[in-house]
């Protein structure tokens, strides 16, 4: 409050629809990972009666850390943003699920703002769980009522009845930050960085062979290149960028560091935001068996419900291991599991998140598939992975 001013108080049905309009002025995208317009899932939840708004602020990525140093940093900005989307979608209570790391954090700036009586609505903090998958949107709901961390096993439409039987409102923490903003500032405010298409700023985190890694906050549509300058600048030579997280693209680093950091910019190389995640990988390890430790490790979060989760990320996996091993993997079955599992026919969204993994690492290290075959790789043998997330998380 005393850095960014009071909230305004959001009154009546009229003033919602008016701020709601703003929010789709500003055209804020969701920032937790699909990019879902915000403006959209409030009007969908404000149409509705005896709403609950839910921040979720689980970062079941691993290398990700923007979440917990938002959490850590700016807890009152978070809640602030908690607050206003209650308003908007007239719900009177908001709760806030921050990773076990830093929900201790969010719990003291709940207190503090309650002995100062600064919201009308109430705020509370869940500590969220671990595991890949927590953070999907019905598996934080699933986690709240009945301390299942698994998304649920049918898909539900959360704005009509999500945390018990309620229409609910779920938003990543960082989309929550910049809706307390673009509330008390309005959409010119938030556009006046960013792109035409994709306004506003970004929480970036940057892991893997980079000088500086870290969390930064960047303008979209900043040359990838400039973001990594931001960060110190790449620390040797690469063999792969992976783009938007686990679920994201690799892409090739050199086209990659001229293009504009954003969803239309990427696009040009089928990838996109994602989770604003950008891990580089150094040159001594090999891109294919990168991707396949990811995919064994995604195949192994599968909540265990959904037949093509279960069986074809587990297949899928195995192949990749495969081909990164020089083992002779059928890439015919391979390509074709590709295409049939990442078809939205999990309950949620894993599988399809997966294969796009899987399928942007045999585009861009296609070149590797043949020398693999042949029993040779660009990686030092037993040298894996260091997309560790940055810092202490
Ligand atoms: C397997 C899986 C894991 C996810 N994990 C997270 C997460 O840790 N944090 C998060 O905010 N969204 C996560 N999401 C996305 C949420 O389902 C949801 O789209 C998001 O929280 C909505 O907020 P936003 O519109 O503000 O991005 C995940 C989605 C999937 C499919
Ligand atoms: S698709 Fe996978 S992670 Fe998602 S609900 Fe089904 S089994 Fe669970």
């Amino acid at each position: 409050m005393d850095r960014y001013g009071p909230l305004p108080e959001i009154r009546g049905a009229r003033m919602r629809d008016e701020l709601i309009g703003e929010v789709e002025l500003a055209a804020l995208a969701g920032r937790g990972g699909a990019g879902f317009p915000t403006a959209r899932k409030l009007a969908a939840v404000a149409a509705r009666r005896n709403a609950v708004v839910i921040g979720d602020g689980t970062e079941g990525e691993p290398v990700s850390a923007k979440d917990k140093v938002l959490i850590a940093q700016s807890p009152h900005l978070v809640l602030d943003g908690a607050a206003a989307a209650a308003g908007l979608v007239g719900a009177t209570g908001a709760i806030v699920v921050a990773h076990a790391a830093v929900s201790h954090l969010m719990a003291a700036a709940v207190a503090e703002r309650r002995r100062a009586r600064v919201d009308r609505i109430r705020l509370s903090v869940v500590p969220a769980a671990d595991g890949f998958v927590a953070g999907e949107a019905s598996a934080v709901v699933h986690w709240l009522e009945s301390r299942v961390p698994k998304p649920k096993s049918t898909p539900v439409r959360l704005s009509e009845r999500g945390l018990r039987g309620r229409p609910t409102l779920v938003q990543n923490v960082e989309t929550l930050a910049h809706l307390a903003l673009i509330t008390r500032y309005g959409a010119g405010w938030f556009r006046g960085v960013g792109t035409q298409r994709e306004p506003g700023s970004l929480l970036v985190t940057l892991s893997g062979a980079v000088r500086v890694p870290g969390v930064y906050e960047v303008e979209i549509g900043m040359p990838v290149g400039a973001v990594l300058g931001l960060a110190g600048g790449v620390a040797g030579p690469l063999s792969g960028l992976l783009v938007g997280g686990y679920f994201g693209s690799w892409v090739d680093p050199a086209v990659a560091v001229d293009l504009p950091l954003s969803s239309e910019g990427l696009g040009a190389l089928g990838a996109g935001l994602g989770a604003g995640l950008l891990a580089l990988l150094p040159a001594d390890v090999c891109g294919l068996a990168e991707a396949a430790r990811i995919a064994r490790y995604l195949a192994a979060e599968s909540a265990g419900q959904c037949g093509p989760c279960v069986f074809g990320l587990e297949a899928i996996a195995g192949q990749l291991e495969r081909l990164a091993s020089g083992r002779g993997p059928d890439l015919v079955a391979l390509r074709r599991w590709i295409g049939q599992v990442g078809r939205g026919r999990g309950a949620c969204k894993h599988p399809d998140g997966t294969v796009a993994m899987v399928a942007s690492a045999l585009r861009v290290f296609s070149g590797e598939i043949d020398r693999h075959a042949a029993g040779w790789c660009c990686g030092v043998p037993g040298r894996t992975s260091t997309l560790s997330p940055p810092g202490r998380w």
